[in-house]
C-alpha cells in the first residue's frame, strides 16, 4: 500500500514536472510583442530598408576600426531636426542634444573581454553585416525575441526571418575555415590572433 502511494506521488510529481517544461517553453514562444529595451525606440527597418540608407552611414567605423560605431545624436538630428520632428521619440532624441549628453544605448552583441574580434578586417573581406547580425533591415528592435508587429512574429515562428547566430567560438571558427578553403583568405585559426 505505502510503495504504491509513493509511486503515485512521484508520478504526479513527474507529470507536474512535465506540465510545467511544456508551459514554461510555450511562455517563450514569441507570441507577444516585449517593449523595445533601447531609451529611444529607434526603428532600422524604416531607415535601413524604407529610406534605403547605407548601413555604414551611420556605422561609420566599421570599415577602418575594430568597432563599427553609433552615430552621435548630432549626426541623427541632420535629419530629425525637421524630419518627423513632433513625434514623442524624436522629442526625446532632441532633449539629449539640448542636454549635450550620448544616447545611452544598450549593446546587444559582444564578445567575451578576452576576445578580439576587429570589424575591418571582415567588411574588408566583403563579409556581409547581415551574415553575422541577421537581416538587420527588417528588424523594428535589433537582437529583440520579436518584432513589435503580428508580421514579424510570423516571420519568426515560420523561420522566414531567421535570428542572428550565436557568436560562439565555433561559429568564428567553422567560417574562418569555410572562406579560406572557398577563397583563399587567410582568416587565423592559432588561438592568439582572438585571444591576446
Ligand atoms: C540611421 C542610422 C542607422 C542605420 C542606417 C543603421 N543603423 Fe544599426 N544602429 C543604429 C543605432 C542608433 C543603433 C543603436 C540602437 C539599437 O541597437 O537599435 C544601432 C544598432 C545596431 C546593431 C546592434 C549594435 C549592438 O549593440 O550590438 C547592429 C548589429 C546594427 N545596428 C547593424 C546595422 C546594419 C546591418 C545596418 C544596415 C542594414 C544598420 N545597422 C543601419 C543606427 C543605424
Ligand atoms: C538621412 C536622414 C535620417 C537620419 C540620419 C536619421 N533618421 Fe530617423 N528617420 C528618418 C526618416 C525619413 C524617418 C521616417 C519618418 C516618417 O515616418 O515620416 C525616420 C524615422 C525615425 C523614427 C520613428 C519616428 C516615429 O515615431 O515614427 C525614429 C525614432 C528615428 N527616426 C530615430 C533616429 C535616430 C535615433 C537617428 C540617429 C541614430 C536617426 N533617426 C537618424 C530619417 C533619418
Ligand atoms: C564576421 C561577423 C561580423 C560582421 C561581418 C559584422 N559584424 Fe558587427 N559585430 C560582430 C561581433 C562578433 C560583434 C561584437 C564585438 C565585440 O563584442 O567586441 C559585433 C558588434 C557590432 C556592433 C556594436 C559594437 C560596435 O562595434 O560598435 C555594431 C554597431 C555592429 N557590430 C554593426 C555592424 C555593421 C554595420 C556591419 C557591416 C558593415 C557589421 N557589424 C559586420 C560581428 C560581425
Ligand atoms: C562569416 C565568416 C566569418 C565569421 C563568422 C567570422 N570571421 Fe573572422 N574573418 C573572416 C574573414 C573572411 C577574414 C579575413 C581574412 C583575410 O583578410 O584574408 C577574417 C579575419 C579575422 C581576423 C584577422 C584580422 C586581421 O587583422 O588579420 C580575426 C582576428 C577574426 N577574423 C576574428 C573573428 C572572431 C573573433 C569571430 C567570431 C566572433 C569571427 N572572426 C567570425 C570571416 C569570418
Ligand atoms: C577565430 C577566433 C577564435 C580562435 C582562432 C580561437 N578562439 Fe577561443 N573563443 C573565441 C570566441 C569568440 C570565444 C567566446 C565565445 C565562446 O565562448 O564560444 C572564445 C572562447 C574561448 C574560451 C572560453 C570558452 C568558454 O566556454 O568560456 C577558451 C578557453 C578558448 N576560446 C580557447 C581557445 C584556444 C585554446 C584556441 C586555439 C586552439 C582558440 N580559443 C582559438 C574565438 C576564437
Amino acid at each position: 500500500m505505502r510503495a504504491k502511494a509513493g509511486v503515485g506521488a512521484l508520478g504526479f510529481v513527474l507529470l507536474a514536472l512535465l506540465v510545467f517544461m511544456i508551459l514554461s517553453t510555450w511562455s517563450r514562444q514569441p507570441a507577444v510583442a516585449k517593449p523595445s529595451p533601447q531609451p529611444i525606440n529607434f526603428p532600422h527597418n524604416v531607415h535601413a530598408q524604407t529610406h534605403k540608407m547605407d548601413c555604414q552611414y551611420c556605422h561609420a567605423d566599421a570599415r577602418r576600426s575594430e568597432y563599427a560605431g553609433l552615430p552621435s545624436v548630432t549626426r541623427c538630428m541632420g535629419c530629425h531636426r525637421i524630419t518627423a520632428a513632433d513625434r514623442p521619440e524624436i522629442k526625446k532624441l532632441a532633449e539629449y542634444l539640448t542636454k549635450n549628453q550620448p544616447i545611452p544605448w544598450v549593446r546587444v552583441f559582444k564578445v567575451p573581454e578576452f576576445t578580439y574580434f576587429p570589424h575591418k578586417a571582415h567588411v574588408r573581406a566583403g563579409v556581409r553585416c547581415q551574415t553575422c547580425h541577421g537581416p538587420v533591415e527588417t528588424m523594428t528592435t535589433v537582437g529583440a525575441v520579436t518584432g513589435p508587429t503580428l508580421v514579424n512574429d510570423l516571420m519568426h515562428l515560420v523561420g522566414l526571418r531567421p535570428a542572428a547566430p550565436p557568436l560562439t567560438m565555433g561559429w568564428c571558427i567553422e567560417c574562418h575555415r569555410a572562406e579560406n578553403a572557398k577563397r583563399s583568405t587567410r582568416a587565423p585559426l592559432d588561438c592568439v590572433a582572438c585571444h591576446h
